[in-house]
């Protein structure tokens, strides 16, 4: 396995490939961390290569055998790596062959990189997407914390950053909640699709050997084989589909970023951010600036680009394996490595921020958070709502010019705009009735939130046992391979 030129494909060619066109095709710079999948996705071929008398039962065993050698160095992080092997791949293959000699040049019968390549993509994705899961989990845990003490806070509801009707701290972060249990929805789903095996698609037209793709489909724990085999080593829908969940899961953090950046800015100064995950200025000394958060909420930018550059190298494509194919795999790292850091982060943001309580009660004496609540007052008497909606318009218009809030209105005042306002009125200006009163299903009382609360609590028991049970499978699956 020596020799300058040599490749795996050496036989056809009379001259070398070039130097530049070796740095061109490789994927060595990416495709490290498939390493281990590579070794187990290695395994169980030939463990059936054995198994079904296609290999000696020795072969078989040397292959094992070293193949658990391998591993060994992957993961004591001293496996030696050829540059001049285009990938990974390569790179394993050519170790074990020089390690065991002809019975490694075996491993790669009824097999091509096409579907060993997307064999070791799934494995990774299964992972990742199961570390993706957890990490949601983190933040999602941290926001039911925070909100179940919070119940009662108080804090302006705003619609187009203007203030609306008042809402509670809790309700809002219940609010980011949701998108995250829809976004850990989206990857659960996703992942049923995923845990499919392309391994014995071979190049593209399946094998004249009588192999068994059942059985190493259950020995890497996939749920079943990939029933098409031209669509086995094209198929990279799993890998969009996870861009997509990754980039709409960062687009839902960016937005709650957006929201503790404002908020702890001393203009609104509703929260303080903890120290721990707070940055200082190098000139201003009184700065504390939430680098954190913007910086989560910045590379959501390139979690949509990572999607937007999958979707785009798909389109056109041919059916099968093309080289493009190859360029799946920076989109999908960098998405993985970005976004997992940036869950834990905001899980800590989370966990850890001060909400100032008066400062957002006070700031919700300013700007008519209950002009909805008299409407309603007015339509509950009998006054159709847009006659009500009209009445109240004109009443707040008032209130501007003498430079009074609703609940500093005298009686005779509000009764200039409709005489059915009577004293009770005063009990439901307060912005503190106006969100006990907001009793109706995932309204904002802290009556009913805590019904949200228990939906979250069952969602998040049914995301970690769904983890749990999908990473012992795996262990499972691999521990016995191994
Ligand atoms: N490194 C390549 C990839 O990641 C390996 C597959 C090459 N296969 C081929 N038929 N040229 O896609």
């Amino acid at each position: 396995m020596s020799g300058e030129k040599k490749t795996l494909w050496s036989g056809r060619f009379s001259e070398g490939m070039a130097e530049s066109t070796l740095a061109f095709t490789s994927s060595l710079s990416l495709d490290r961390c498939l390493a281990r999948y590579d070794v187990l996705g290695s395994m169980a071929h030939s463990r059936m290569l054995a198994r079904q008398g296609i290999i000696s039962p020795e072969d078989g065993e040397a292959i094992q055998d070293g193949l658990r050698k391998i591993m060994a160095k992957i993961e004591d992080g001293t496996l030696p790596i050829q540059e001049r092997l285009e990938d990974i791949h390569t790179n394993i293959e050519y170790m074990l062959t020089d390690m065991i000699g002809d019975a490694g040049a075996r491993l790669h019968t009824a097999r091509s990189r096409n579907d060993q390549v997307v064999t070791d993509l799934r494995l990774f994705m299964r992972d990742a997407t199961l570390d993706t899961l957890d990490a949601i989990g983190l933040l999602q845990k941290a926001i039911m914390d925070q909100a179940s003490d919070n119940l009662e806070t108080i804090l302006p509801g705003f619609t187009h950053i203007q203030h609306a009707q008042p809402v509670t701290v809790g309700h809002w972060l219940m609010a980011h909640f949701f998108r995250l249990q829809r976004d850990a929805e989206r990857l659960m789903d996703a992942y049923r699709r995923l845990n499919i095996s392309p391994l014995g698609s071979a190049a593209l037209a399946g094998t004249t050997y009588k192999i068994d793709r059942l059985y190493t489909s259950s020995l890497l724990g996939f749920d079943a084989p990939c029933p098409n085999s031209i669509d086995g080593v094209s198929d990279r829908d799993f890998v969009a589909e996870y861009l997509f969940a990754a980039a709409l899961t960062a687009v839902h953090l960016s937005s709650l970023c957006e929201e503790l950046v404002y908020w702890s800015s001393s203009d609104f100064g509703f929260l303080e951010m903890a120290d721990a995950c707070s940055t200082g200025s190098s000139i201003m000394p009184q700065k504390k600036n939430p680098d954190v958060a913007e910086l989560v909420r910045g590379r959501a930018g390139a979690a949509v680009g990572d999607l937007v550059n999958i979707l785009t190298t798909l389109k056109g494509l041919p059916t099968a394996y093309n080289r493009d194919l190859q360029e799946d795999k920076p989109a999908v790292f960098a998405t993985y490595d970005r976004l997992v850091p940036c869950l834990r982060m905001t899980a800590a943001m989370v966990a850890t921020v001060r909400f100032n309580k008066d400062r957002m009660l006070a700031a919700c004496k300013d700007g008519f958070l209950n002009a909805t609540d008299l409407a309603d007052y007015l339509a509950m008497k009998g006054l159709p709502f847009r006659r009500a909606h009209e009445v109240v318009g004109a009443v707040v218009r008032y209130a501007i010019d003498n430079r009074k809030r609703l609940e500093e209105l005298t009686l005779s005042e509000l009764r200039r705009f409709s005489d059915i306002i009577d004293e009770d009125v005063f009990s439901i200006l307060p912005v503190e009735r106006c969100v006990a009163r907001r009793t109706s299903i995932g309204g904002t009382s802290p009556e009913v939130t805590p019904m949200q609360l228990s939906q979250g609590m069952s969602v998040l028991r049914r995301q970690s046992d769904f983890i749990d049970r999908e990473r012992s499978r795996i262990e499972k699956a691999f521990r016995s391979l191994m």
